[in-house]
């Protein structure tokens, strides 16, 4: 039976271990040894092609010692059957490779290289002896050539985690195949069976087309691949309904059609006995949940999440109990009456209730016969206050109980009694008062979100959390007062930013030896910081009254990844340590008193992306001593404003910035500092927030960006010209050059930040006219250029047409709207009056500024530095992208 896994080996071992026993001769294997060509068992034309082959690319980082990694010859016709070569590889894989020699190759294993912007060449038919074709991460674009469907033999084919476009592969002639994944590309168009031959892979055991654009309905063909084990269709755009047809996968064991627009009721799957998961969450499924589903045979995972499943749910009528061990039924809208069915299904061990929208308050004691139940949610609900009494019948070994935003104003006795307690949600509740004693002796404690609500302190004497097993406690938004309690020694995350805390921090934090992530930001602490920050993950101490300098005590530290000081009084030079951090990520100080010279020397960090040092006294050069590119390879969003900085930027400024391609999966001004995942497998992500103030940045609060980068050099002193190399910088959405000396013409350049959505250039001493590609970019909602030496038309675009005057006044020499200068009587050609008066219309049509205007920057700060989630499993996944929950 296939399991669903992303390795190679695993899928071997399953699978394909019969194959490679009998098919590749008692081979001879080779660690691949490039300096002298020793292949000796393989044919020396072979020989010579594979050395060709490597030499191609760049394969220094090849670790010769890796074991996965070998060359298969066979003994008798001394050919290359098999290759594999693993994150080792790193070039353009090119058409007249020789790789393309290697004509006997059966088995060919690409993965996790570094062949950036090739595609597959047509030449892949060349190797039409391949069986097995195994290709996942390897950075390859483009679409999958036609050729493939050349090498008939194939049975085997994983082509995941590249950026291949197009619509679905001609596979026609792949008659063996038995294994197929495109998952985690960008493949679209629909599943047409008319033009598509995937419907006749009649062999196909396995098929994950997840994580790509497909858009289409679900073809009754689908019934056609009647041998399929796993199918996975999850996060597309698949629409409709799920053909009746599915019910003929009697082999089925699971079904991932999460994350898509599907529509209509239960598909009728409860003949597919085989069946041991279902995932529909995250659609627009509708009607009631069949009850024959909570009897199925091999059943032990329902996610039905974010649906539009209303009605009740039946009782069972079976004498067959339930096999049932997770069901999600969060965020639908159910009516009438779920939970009694619900406690009959004896085997739950994962309950998730979420948001159910019954218009009656639940009633948490019916769950008393789920004696397994080990995580219960019930978050978003009204929950009748009796059932959380000391009295209530809650399972009592449950390990987990989310019951956040469920409206509580009473801390819930009913946690008194739950002796196997690890993790207690109550966020964002209407709880006041103080946190009762006897939370802290609960044996098993581990991880307490109180966040959000208006407790003001803790019930007992100081030391009253000494004891307690805690681990983690978030404890933001609420009214805390007094000074920071003192902690068990096991504590490993202490956030509790946004209270009322006052005083020093205490130097008992020194001796918490796990402490990884402390948040204290918005309070008004005060003293010094503590010399002992460099064993964490994460520190936010933003938004204190904070003095004295940054303890220079980082030497050794290589776990810190983010570090937050803004908004202090901080004074001195950043600690020079800091650059033995080599973890560190997000580097914020804004907003404090520190003088000190531009750090280049933080070039060292190889993963940084945030740099933030606005609104200090930073003095000196901005370019760098060599006057080559500034370094910071990851920088994603660099911001040194209102500073005394002088100097000027070399040309080659911002070249070998990563901020010039796009990698997926990022989040708009989010920073993941921290996961951490409890003992079932549920765990809970911690995101940083970072204040990204340009007009017109249209980010909303976690909205996925493919990836972005700003830029803020404002308020300093700084000169020459603007480096052309600015264009490279393809993820730009904001930059503020503004109140610098910056002459010379606006670089042509930026006409190709196709993604800009905030340009201010105010201020300076530019000449020159505005590059009329800066008129078609689409995004721009905010430009500023006024107040510089520029002179001629204004491009005329939608975007442009729409902002304020102020923004290009100040200029002597500009012409054309929004002016009111007009550039006739000069040298106005025809086409420039017609457009004249085509400019009304568009006017109209300029949505985004006049929807956004100009108004405030977005501030993304504090609120959304105070997101915290707790674990759902698709929303998890969202973040992450590729950690998809699964057994196996
Ligand atoms: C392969 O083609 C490239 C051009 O794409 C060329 O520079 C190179 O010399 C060719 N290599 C061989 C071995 O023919
Ligand atoms: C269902 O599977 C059978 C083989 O078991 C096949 O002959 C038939 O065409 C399939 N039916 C549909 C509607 O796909
Ligand atoms: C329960 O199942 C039996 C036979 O399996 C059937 O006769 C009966 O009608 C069912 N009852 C309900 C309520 O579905
Ligand atoms: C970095 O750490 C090493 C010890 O590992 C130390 O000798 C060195 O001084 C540190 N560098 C700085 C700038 O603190
Ligand atoms: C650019 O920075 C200045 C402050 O230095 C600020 O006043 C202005 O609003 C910023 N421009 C944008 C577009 O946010
Ligand atoms: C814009 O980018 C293209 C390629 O991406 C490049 O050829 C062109 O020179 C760039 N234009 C400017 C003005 O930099
Ligand atoms: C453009 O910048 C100037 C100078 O900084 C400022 O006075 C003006 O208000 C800005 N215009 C807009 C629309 O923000």
């Amino acid at each position: 039976m296939f399991i669903k896994t992303m390795s190679e080996s695993g899928v071997r071992l399953h699978f394909l271990s019969l194959i490679l026993l009998c098919c590749v001769s008692p081979s001879i294997f080779f660690t691949l040894n490039l300096d002298n060509s020793r292949y000796v068992a393989c044919g020396p034309h072979q020989t010579q092609a594979l050395t060709e082959f490597m030499n191609e690319f760049d394969s220094s980082q090849c670790n010769l010692t890796d074991p996965y990694n070998g060359v298969w010859c066979d003994n008798s016709t001394s050919a290359v059957t098999k290759l594999r070569l693993k994150a080792c590889l790193s070039g353009t894989l090119k058409p007249n490779s020789s790789l393309f020699r290697l004509h006997h190759l059966r088995y060919l294993v690409l993965r996790d290289n570094n062949f950036t912007s090739s595609s597959l060449p047509l030449e892949l038919g060349n190797l039409n002896r391949l069986e097995i074709l195994f290709l996942p991460n390897n950075r390859f674009v483009g679409q999958v050539p036609s050729s493939l469907n050349s090498l008939n033999l194939l049975s085997y084919l994983e082509l995941s985690q590249n950026e291949f476009t197009g619509s679905f592969p001609l596979v026609r002639n792949l008659t063996k195949l038995s294994f197929l994944n495109l998952k985690y590309n960008h493949f679209s168009g629909t599943l047409n069976p008319n033009s598509n031959s995937l419907f006749e892979l009649r062999h196909l055991r396995y098929l994950d087309l997840s994580y790509n654009n497909f858009s289409s309905s679900l073809p009754s063909e689908f019934g056609n691949l009647n041998r399929l084990e796993v199918l996975d269709l999850s996060s597309n755009d698949f629409f409709g309904k799920v053909p009746p047809t599915i019910s003929n996968l009697t082999l089925l064991t699971e079904l991932w059609l999460d994350q898509n627009r599907l529509t209509g009721s239960f598909p009728v799957v409860q003949n597919l006995t085989m069946l041991s998961f279902i995932y529909m969450n995250d659609n627009q499924f509708s009607g009631t949940i069949p009850s024959s589903l909570l009897t199925m045979p091999s059943l032990s995972i329902l996610h039905l999440r974010r649906n539009d499943f209303t009605g009740s749910i039946e009782s069972p009528n079976s004498s067959t109990p339930s096999r049932l061990e997770e069901m999600y039924l969060g965020h639908n809208h159910f009516e009438g009456k779920i939970i009694e069915p619900i406690s009959n299904l004896i085997n739950l061990k994962i309950l998730d209730l979420s948001s159910l929208n019954t218009s009656y308050p639940i009633d948490a004691s019916l769950f008393s016969s789920l004696k397994d139940l080990l995580l219960l949610d019930l978050s978003g609900n009204s929950i009748s206050p009796a059932s959380l009494g000391s009295k209530s019948g809650i399972p009592k070994n449950l390990k987990t109980l989310w019951l956040n935003d469920c409206g509580i104003n009473k801390f819930p006795d009913i946690l008194r009694i739950l002796e196997k307690l690890e993790n207690i949600d109550i966020s964002g509740n209407v709880i006041r008062g103080k946190v009762p004693e006897w939370l802290w002796k609960l044996p098993r404690l581990n991880t307490v979100f109180l966040t959000s609500n208006s407790f003001t302190g803790f019930e007992g004497p100081v030391e009253v959390l000494v004891n307690s097993s805690i681990v983690n406690l978030f404890m933001e938004q609420n009214s805390f007062e007094g000074e920071i309690p003192i902690l068990p020694f096991s504590i490993n995350v202490f956030s509790a930013s946004d209270n009322r805390f006052t005083g020093r921090i205490p130097l008992s934090i020194c001796n918490y030896r796990d402490l990884t992530l402390l948040r204290l930001s918005y309070n008004n602490l005060t003293g010094p910081i503590p010399q002992c920050l460099s064993n964490l993950t994460s520190v936010n101490l933003r938004k204190n009254n904070l003095e004295g300098s940054i303890p220079d005590t980082f030497y050794i530290s290589s776990s810190l990844r983010s570090l937050d000081f803004g908004h202090n009084r901080l004074t001195g030079k950043l600690p020079r340590s800091l650059q033995n951090c080599s973890s560190l990520e997000f580097l914020v100080v804004d907003h404090n008193k520190f003088k000190d010279k531009f750090p280049f020397w933080l070039k060292a960090l190889p993963n940084l992306k945030v740099l933030i040092l606005s609104s200090n006294e930073l003095y000196g050069s901005i370019s760098p001593p060599d006057q080559g590119p500034l370094g910071f390879p990851e920088l994603h969003i660099f911001e040194i404003s209102d500073n005394k900085f002088t100097g000027s930027l070399p040309p080659r400024y911002f070249v070998n910035w990563k901020a010039a391609s796009l990698t997926m999966n990022e989040y708009a001004g989010l920073y993941m500092v921290y996961t951490k995942t409890t003992s079932e497998g549920l765990s809970y992500v911690i995101l940083e927030g970072i204040d990204l103030q340009y007009k017109g940045l249209s980010i909303k609060q976690g909205r996925v960006l493919s990836s972005f980068a700003t830029i803020d050099f404002s308020g300093n002193r700084i000169e020459g010209h603007i480096p052309e190399s600015i264009g490279l910088l393809k993820a730009l959405i904001a930059l503020n050059l503004s109140n610098n000396a910056f002459t010379g013409r606006i670089p042509l350049s930026l006409s190709n930040l196709s993604k800009l959505e905030s340009l201010d250039l105010s201020s300076n001493q530019l000449s020159g006219t505005i590059p009329n590609g800066i008129g078609s970019l689409s995004f721009l909602a905010y430009i500023n250029v006024s107040h510089n030496q520029l002179k001629g038309e204004i491009p005329q675009g939608t975007q442009i047409t729409g902002q304020a005057k102020s923004s290009f006044e100040g200029n002597a020499g500009l012409c054309g709207l929004p002016l009111q200068e007009t550039c006739f009587g000069s040298n106005a050609s025809p086409t420039q009056q017609r457009g004249e008066e085509d400019k009304k219309e568009e006017h109209v049509l300029n949505w985004k500024a006049v929807v956004i205007g100009y108004g405030p920057g977005l501030l993304l700060g504090i609120a959304i530095a105070q997101f915290i989630a707790s674990y759902k499993p698709e929303w998890l996944a969202k973040i992450i992208g590729p950690n998809k929950r699964r057994n196996c």
